[in-house]
C-alpha cells in the first residue's frame, strides 16, 4: 500500500467507467502509478510492458490486466492492439535513463523511437482517441529557465536518451496532427520522485533521490557528483499520474501540444542530500554525510520548470513539495 498522506483533497474526480485504457510501461515506476489510480476511477486498464508481472508483485494491480510484450514487436502489438481496442493509451514505456543510453543507443531508439512509432501507427488503426505521451525535460539540454514549452531547442540534444523522446515528440505531431492519426498530448516531466522509484545505488537506472535514501537508509555517505550544485525540478509521482489523466482528459489539447509537467521550484543536489539528512547544507560533512563520485556526461546543469501551460490547459498544478515527498520517503523506509 502506498503512502496517502500526500494525497490532495479529491479535487480530482474523475469519471473513468468502462473506459479502456492501455498503458505502456505500466509496470514502471510512473506508470505503475498511473495504473493504480486509472483503477481507482473505474476504468477498464490493459497493461503492456516487457516485464512480467509475476516478477514485479509491489507494481502489480490486481484489477488490471497484463500484457508482458515489447512495443517494438509491431505484429504482435498489433494483435493486442485488436485483443484490447483501447479508448486511450498512456504511453509510459520507454528505455528511461540518460547515463544508460550513452552505453546502449540502439536499445534505447528501438524502444523510445520504433516503439513510439509502433504505438502512434496502431492508435490510428484501431480508432484510439488519444495518446498521452510520455516526454522529458530533458529536451530541453542546457537552455535559460525557466524552461518554456516554446523556447527554441538546440539543434543536437545532449545524449541518446534525450534525442529519443525528442524524436517521439515529433512522431506525436506527425503521425498525429499531420496524418490523421489519434489525438496526442507530450508531457514532458521533470526529474520524477515518490514511491516506487529506484533506489539502488549500482543500478544505471536509480535516481537521485532514490539513492540518496537508500544511503541514508544504510548509513553510508551520499554519493554526489561534483560539484553538488546543479540544480533540478523534482516532481512527484503523484503529480504526475494526475497530469496524465488530465491530459487524457482535457477539450483543451490533442494537438501534440508540448506541456511541461515540473513544480517550478528547483534544488541543488546538495539541498536534496541535506533535506534527507534533516540538517542545514552547510552542515553537511564531506567524507561522512557524502562523497564526491566521478562526474556524469552531459547532462544540463539546472532545470526549472514553467508549468503555465499545463495549468492553462489541463487544470493541474504541482500539489507535492520536495520538503513533504521526501519526509514521506523517509518514513517509509
Ligand atoms: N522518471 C523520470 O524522472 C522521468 C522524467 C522524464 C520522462 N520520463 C519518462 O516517463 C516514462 C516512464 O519512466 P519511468 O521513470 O517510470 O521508467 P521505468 O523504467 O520505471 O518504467 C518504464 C517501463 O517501460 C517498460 N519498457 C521499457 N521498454 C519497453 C519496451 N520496449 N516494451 C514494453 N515495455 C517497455 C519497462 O519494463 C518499465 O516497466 C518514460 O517514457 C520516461 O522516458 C521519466
Amino acid at each position: 500500500m502506498l503512502a496517502d498522506t500526500l494525497k490532495k483533497e479529491e479535487s480530482d474526480m474523475y469519471d473513468l467507467n468502462g473506459k479502456r485504457i492501455m498503458v505502456t510501461g505500466g509496470l514502471g515506476f510512473i506508470g505503475s502509478r498511473v495504473v493504480d489510480k486509472l483503477v481507482e476511477y473505474g476504468a477498464i486498464v490493459k497493461v503492456v510492458d516487457v516485464k512480467h508481472p509475476n516478477d514485479y508483485a509491489a507494481f502489480h494491480n490486481d484489477k488490471a490486466s497484463y500484457f508482458v510484450m515489447d512495443i517494438a514487436h509491431l505484429e504482435q502489438m498489433r494483435e493486442i492492439f485488436a485483443a484490447t481496442r483501447p479508448d486511450f493509451v498512456i504511453h509510459c514505456a520507454a528505455f528511461a535513463r540518460m547515463q544508460p543510453s550513452f552505453e546502449q543507443p540502439d536499445e534505447c531508439f528501438l524502444s523510445n523511437v520504433v516503439g513510439a512509432r509502433n504505438i502512434l501507427l496502431l492508435s490510428k488503426e484501431f480508432g484510439v482517441k488519444r495518446v498521452v505521451y510520455s516526454a522529458s525535460s530533458s529536451a530541453y539540454g542546457e537552455a535559460e529557465l525557466p524552461l518554456t514549452e516554446d523556447m527554441k531547442l538546440a539543434p543536437r540534444a545532449l545524449n541518446p536518451y534525450a534525442s529519443s523522446k525528442r524524436i517521439g515528440e515529433m512522431l506525436c505531431y506527425d503521425m498525429g496532427v499531420l496524418t490523421g492519426g489519434p489525438e496526442t498530448v507530450c508531457l514532458r516531466y521533470f526529474n520524477v520522485y515518490g514511491p516506487r522509484q529506484p533506489d539502488t545505488a549500482e543500478g544505471p537506472y536509480a535516481t537521485v533521490i532514490g539513492i540518496f535514501l537508500d544511503q541514508y537508509k544504510a548509513g553510508v555517505p551520499m554519493t554526489v557528483v561534483p560539484d553538488g550544485l546543479s540544480r533540478r525540478d523534482y516532481t512527484h509521482v503523484y503529480d504526475v499520474a494526475s497530469a496524465n489523466i488530465e491530459a487524457m482528459l482535457s477539450p483543451k489539447v490533442g494537438k501534440a501540444e508540448i506541456i511541461n509537467v515540473g513544480c517550478g521550484k528547483n534544488y541543488s543536489i546538495f539541498e536534496v542530500a541535506a533535506l534527507i539528512h534533516g540538517k542545514p547544507k552547510e552542515a553537511l560533512v564531506e567524507g561522512k554525510d557524502f562523497v564526491f563520485i566521478a562526474p556524469r556526461k552531459d547532462e544540463a546543469k539546472e532545470t526549472l520548470a514553467s508549468w503555465e501551460r499545463a495549468r492553462k490547459l489541463l487544470g493541474w498544478r504541482p500539489f507535492v513539495t520536495l520538503e513533504d515527498g521526501i519526509a514521506n520517503l523517509k518514513k517509509h523506509l
